[in-house]
C-alpha cells in the first residue's frame, strides 16, 4: 500500500530566488511558530557516547547492504557534540521554534529493564536550556524511529503488547525530567511510516515483510503492520493519559502526534477512483487518526480487512477518544490514485491488490527524488482536508522540505544555490497561507531540515538542509534557502 505509493525508502540570485512572499503577518496568528526539524537518529551521532545503548537503527544501519552508501548514524552531523553551533544557526535564521527528538536509547539505554542513563538526561537538559535561552520553544518528538534494541530482542517491540508499557514508562520519564520546559510535545513521528516500512515492505528495521511485499520469509503475517500499528496507537494512548493524568496541569503543555501525509487525486472522474482515493487516505493517515481522535478505524479498513484489523476494547475506545491536543502534518508530495477493485490497475507502481488502489503518476513537477513531486496546491488541500474530517483541531506543519540528490561530482557551490528549494519552500508556504486564511487552525510551520543529514535508507546521498553539511568536515554552510527562510521570517515578524 503506501510503501509503494511513497517509496521515500527508494529512495549571482536567480531572479526567482527573489520571489516575494505574500504578506502572511495579518493572517498568521502572533505566536506562530516558525522552525526547522530534525530527529535524534539523523542528526546527533555520538551512538555509544556517554552510556547510551543501541538503538533499532544502530543495529540496522550497520548490517552490510541496508544504507545505499553504506554508512550509517554513527556520526550522522554530530549535533551531540554541536548542538551550540547549531541553535547559533537557529538564532540567525530567527526562528522561533526547533522540533527535535530525544533517543530513547539515550535515555534508557536497556528500556525499561535498565537505569535512566544520567549523561543523556543531561545532554538533553542543557539542549533545552540553551534553546529557551536563545528565545526558541522546544519542540520535542518522544519516538522518530529509533528505540531500543533491547525491546526488539525480548519480544519484538511493537508486535508485542508489552511495548505500551515500555512507550509510557519512557515518556514518563521525559515529561518528568523535561516537562517543567517543554511544552509541546509529539508521540510518534510518522508510525504510519513505521509500520508499513518494518513490516511490510522490510525496508526499515525491524526488517520484516508480509504480504505482496518484499522478500517474505515464511511465519512473517500479512497482519503484522496492522498490529504494529494497533500497539502504537495505544501506547501514544498511554503516554497522553500519562500526561494529562499526572502533569498536564501542573506544565501546561499539550500533545499531539504526527502522521506522514500525502495529497491524493483521483487519476478520472469515475466513481471508483473517487473511492480509491477515500481508501487511499484512510490507509494512509486516518488509520492512526481516526483512532486517536474518534475511538475506531476507518470503515474501508475494517471492511477490507476484516479479522486482519485488530479491534479496540470498550475499554481502549474511551481511552483513545480526543487523544491529542494537536496532529502534526509532515507533507512532501501528491500522486493520483486508481482504483484496482472495480477495474484492472494500468500500469504504474503501488498496485495493491488487498486495498484496492494504485498510484498511477504523482500530481504537478517532479523531482530527483523519485518519491518526491512538487504540487503547492497539496499543502493547502491536505491541511483543508484534515481540517473537515478532524473539526479543526489546532495544526502543526511540522515537515515540509525539498531533497536533492548530492551526487559524487555535485559541486558544493551548486548545493548551495539551491534554487529549487527556495522555489519549493515559498510557493508551499503560500499555499499554507490560503488555507489558513480559509481558517484552518495551523499554529506553526517547520522546515525539514536544518542541516542536511543521516536520510535513513539513503545515507548522506540525498540532502534537505538549508545548511549544507560537508560531511567530512562537518562544517555548515548556510545555502540560499537559508537566507530566504531567514529574510521569509524577518518579514513576516515572529514573536518570541
Ligand atoms: C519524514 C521523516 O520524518 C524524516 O525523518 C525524513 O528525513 C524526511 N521525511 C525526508 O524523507
Amino acid at each position: 500500500m503506501l510503501l509503494l505509493l511513497s517509496p521515500f525508502f527508494l529512495s549571482s540570485c536567480h531572479p526567482k530566488t527573489l520571489k516575494q512572499s505574500l504578506d502572511l503577518s495579518p493572517i498568521l496568528p502572533s505566536n506562530f511558530l516558525f522552525g526547522t526539524a530534525s530527529s535524534s537518529y539523523q542528526f546527533e551521532g555520538a551512538y555509544l557516547s556517554e552510556g547510551k545503548g543501541l538503538s533499532n537503527w544502530d543495529v540496522f544501519s550497520h548490517k552490510p547492504g541496508k544504507i545505499i552508501d553504506g554508512s550509517n548514524g554513527d556520526v550522522a552531523v554530530d549535533h551531540y557534540h554541536r548542538y551550540l553551533e547549531d541553535i547559533s544557526l537557529m538564532e540567525s535564521l530567527g526562528v522561533n521554534s526547533y522540533r527535535f527528538s530525544i533517543s530513547w536509547s539515550r535515555i534508557l539505554p536497556k528500556g525499561r529493564f535498565g537505569d535512566v542513563n544520567i549523561a543523556g538526561i543531561n545532554y538533553y537538559s542543557k539542549l533545552i536550556d540553551a534553546l529557551l535561552l536563545r528565545g526558541i520553544l522546544p519542540f520535542v518528538t518522544l519516538t522518530h524511529f529509533d528505540s531500543p534494541q533491547e525491546i526488539e530482542d525480548r519480544y519484538g517491540a511493537w508486535l508485542d503488547p508489552k511495548s505500551q508499557e515500555d512507550f509510557g514508562y519512557y515518556a514518563d520519564i521525559c515529561f518528568k525530567y523535561f516537562g517543567d520546559r517543554v511544552k509541546y510535545w509529539i508521540t510518534f513521528n510518522e508510525p504510519n511510516f513505521q509500520a508499513s516500512l518494518g513490516y511490510r515492505t522490510g525496508q526499515h528495521p525491524p526488517s520484516r515483510c508480509s504480504g505482496q511485499f518484499g522478500n517474505c520469509s515464511k511465519g512473517d503475517s500479512e497482519k503484522e503492520p496492522f498490529v504494529v500499528a494497533h500497539n502504537i496507537i495505544l501506547s501514544h494512548a498511554t503516554a497522553v493519559h500519562i500526561y494529562r493524568t499526572k502533569y498536564q496541569k501542573d506544565q501546561g503543555g499539550s500533545i499531539g502526534i504526527v502522521l506522514h501525509a500525502m495529497w491524493f487525486e483521483p487519476v478520472s472522474n469515475s466513481t471508483a477512483d473517487k473511492l480509491a482515493v477515500e481508501r487511499a487516505q484512510s490507509f494512509l493517515m486516518n488509520w492512526f487518526l481516526d483512532p486517536i481522535i474518534y475511538g475506531k478505524y476507518p470503515e474501508e479498513m475494517k471492511r477490507i480487512l476484516g479479522s486482519t484489523l485488530p479491534e479496540f476494547s470498550s475499554n481502549d475506545m474511551e481511552k483513545l477518544k480526543k487523544g491529542l491536543d494537536f496532529i502534526g502534518i509532515n507533507h512532501y508530495t501528491s500522486y493520483y490514485i486508481q482504483d484496482c477493485i472495480y477495474s484492472m490497475c494500468g500500469p504504474g507502481r503501488g498496485v495493491t491488490k488487498t486495498e484496492g488502489f494504485c498510484q498511477q503518476s504523482s500530481i504537478g513537477e517532479s523531482t530527483e527524488l523519485d518519491w518526491q513531486n512538487v504540487y503547492p496546491h497539496g499543502m493547502e488541500k491536505i491541511v483543508n482536508y484534515v481540517k473537515e474530517r478532524y473539526n479543526n483541531i489546532p495544526m502543526f506543519i511540522t515537515e515540509n522540505g525539498y531533497g536533492e540528490i548530492s551526487a559524487p561530482n555535485s559541486t558544493t557551490e551548486a548545493l548551495l544555490h539551491d534554487v529549487k528549494r527556495v522555489e519549493y519552500m515559498a510557493d508551499y508556504l503560500e499555499a499554507l497561507l490560503r488555507a489558513v486564511r480559509d481558517g484552518a487552525d495551523v499554529r506553526g510551520y517547520f522546515a525539514w531540515s536544518l542541516l542536511d543529514n543521516f536520510e535513513w535508507v539513503f545515507g548522506y546521498t540525498v540532502r534537505f538542509g538549508l545548511h549544507h553539511v560537508d560531511h567530512a568536515t562537518l562544517r555548515r554552510t548556510p545555502k540560499l534557502s537559508a537566507i530566504w527562510y531567514k529574510q521569509f521570517i524577518v518579514q513576516h515578524r515572529v514573536v518570541k
